[in-house]
């Protein structure tokens, strides 16, 4: 069976604070710290790097589950080895026949490897990846175009969950995108069971509530 990881996207916190907004949302019952890390290039927009990761793994022990939306993910495989990253998650988009290589250099460095596909691509783009002799460990479904927090979910992305979960029953399969109380429903009954949510959480009054109501829906 799978276990729900709810993951806070880390985009929409306070990132002149990243170390206290960290310890504020783990205290909230948050699994996982999702990471974002842009390039300004594979999408249009810039965010953070290996430096970043660095500095907030002094602060805490805490799961980090970096999402690489760049073109070139293989640069950033040492740097954030030696940074502390935990999970490793490129786009199968950008890496059609070096993934191989890849994913054993991200499991050399100790960190976790997984892919992401973004909403125009299709499922089937990831079985070799879960399917081969080096398989990565989950599939991140994109819920919407990557590059920025606070855009709506797209429900047609489901059918690709249900698609990933009836062939891989143990997989861990992670939904990011417009994720929280109106949409979380959705996700867990399609059979995701890592949620990466920013706005919904970091939004919230009561960023616990939203946290414990997602862990609900997934394990229920
Ligand atoms: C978008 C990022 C997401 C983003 C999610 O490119 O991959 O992780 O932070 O933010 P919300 O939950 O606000 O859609
Ligand atoms: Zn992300």
């Amino acid at each position: 069976g799978v276990t729900a990881k709810i993951a806070p996207s880390m985009l929409s916190s306070d990132f002149a604070n990243l170390a206290s907004e960290a310890e504020r949302i783990l205290n909230c019952g948050a699994d996982w710290l999702h990471m974002d890390i842009m390039d300004g290039h594979f999408v249009p927009n810039l965010t953070i790097g290996a430096p970043v990761i660095e500095s907030l793994r002094k602060h805490t022990k805490a799961y980090l589950d970096c999402h690489l939306m760049v073109t070139n993910p293989l640069d950033y495989v040492e740097p954030l080895g030696k940074a502390g990253a935990s999970g490793f998650t490129f786009h199968v988009e950008i890496s059609k026949d070096n993934w191989q290589e890849l994913v054993q250099r991200i499991k050399s460095k100790g960190m976790r490897p997984g892919v992401a596909l973004k909403p125009g691509t299709s499922v089937e783009e990831v079985y070799p990846l879960v399917e081969g002799a080096n398989p990565v460990e989950m599939v991140l479904v994109m819920t919407v175009e990557p590059g920025f927090g606070g855009q709506k979910f797209m429900p047609e992305m489901m059918d690709k969950v249900r698609t990933l979960r009836n062939r891989y029953p143990s997989l861990d399969i992670e939904v990011d995108g417009g994720l929280g109380p109106s949409t979380i429903a959705e996700a867990a009954s399609a059979g995701a069971n890592c949620i990466v949510a920013g706005s919904s959480v970091f939004g919230a009054p009561e960023p616990a509530h939203v946290i414990s109501l997602m862990r609900k829906s997934v394990e229920d």
